[in-house]
């Protein structure tokens, strides 16, 4: 889905000149009804130095989190930015938040004018948390529903203000198991966090489906191997009645089947999924 802010930044000219000529069905809505002269200071000043944006990264919650903070020219760059940062730490950590998931709330982040945002990375990158010192929601219900929205017609020049941020982010989530909530913070301002369900344990290993087909000198190979104990090829083909290369070949087989292993000195040994397939067909 391409928002308003994804067009602006496709354009990069349109960051930089006016937005209100150069954008869309949405922006021309704005300029007819009146609204065509840009105001300014109706958008918060970019956030710099002790005011920027910071990404708190936890690898582990026993120690101080890495801080980066985040310093843009102009508000669709820091918004580019930080979304991009936020999404590629979370999957150097193994996350899998959804890339527009983050975009939606780092735009969201408008409503409160960048005051005091923090991003919180916890937990391999599977929980995250974005968190600001803005108005703070007084109806937390009804911005999760579509329409509902404060966005202001500066606000609009940057975003789609539509009210369809929150309930597509919430939606999309739910295809993946993840939960959206949003809390005040301390001292006022908002915390949405995003809950990615915890990554699943490996799956035990099988042993091998007794599906796996063997040839009968195959099977003997490995017979012979849990009676004689680790052989070679030599003593394989004196004991089947076949060449050495034979043996050997039937050898490099099993071992690419992960049946047997190799003990380093030419000589194989049964590994546990041939023992266990041995005991399934025998
Ligand atoms: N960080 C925030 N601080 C204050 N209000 C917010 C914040 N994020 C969202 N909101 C409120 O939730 C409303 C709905 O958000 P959203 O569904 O993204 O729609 P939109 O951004 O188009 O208004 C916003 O209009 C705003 O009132
Ligand atoms: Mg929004």
């Amino acid at each position: 889905m391409e928002s308003f802010l994804d067009r602006l930044l496709a354009d990069p000219g349109a960051a930089t000149s006016s937005p209100v000529r150069r954008e869309t069905d949405v922006a021309d809505t704005a300029e007819r009804a009146g609204d065509a002269a840009p105001r300014a200071e109706a958008l918060p000043d970019v956030p710099q130095g002790p005011s920027a944006p910071r990404i708190a990264i936890y690898d582990t919650l026993t120690s101080p989190p890495r801080v980066i903070a985040v310093e843009e020219k102009d508000l669709p760059a820091l918004i580019a930015s930080l979304a991009e940062k936020t999404y590629s730490y979370c999957r150097e950590m193994g996350g899998q938040v959804p890339y527009t998931v983050l975009q939606e709330l780092i735009e969201n982040l408008l409503h409160a004018y960048f005051k005091d945002v923090v991003i919180t990375i916890l937990e391999s990158g599977q929980t995250i948390r974005i968190s600001d010192h803005g108005p703070g929601l007084d109806d937390k219900e009804r911005a999760f529903l579509p329409g509902f929205t404060t966005a202001t017609a500066d606000q609009r020049r940057l975003i789609r203000g539509v009210g369809s941020g929150l309930p597509i982010a919430r939606e999309s989530l739910q295809f993946l198991r993840g939960v959206l909530t949003v809390e005040d913070n301390l001292g006022g301002g908002a915390v949405f966090t995003i809950r990615m369900p915890a990554h699943a344990a490996p799956a035990p290993a099988q042993p091998p489906a007794p599906s796996v087909t063997l040839t009968t000198r195959q099977t003997k190979v490995l017979v012979l191997l849990m009676e004689l104990g680790a052989s070679g090829p030599t003593a394989i083909a004196r004991e089947l009645g076949v060449a050495p290369a034979t043996a050997f070949r039937e050898l490099g087989i099993l071992q690419d089947m992960g049946l047997i292993h190799a003990l380093g000195d030419g000589k194989r040994a049964l590994a546990e999924e041939g023992l266990h397939l041995l005991e399934t067909i025998l």
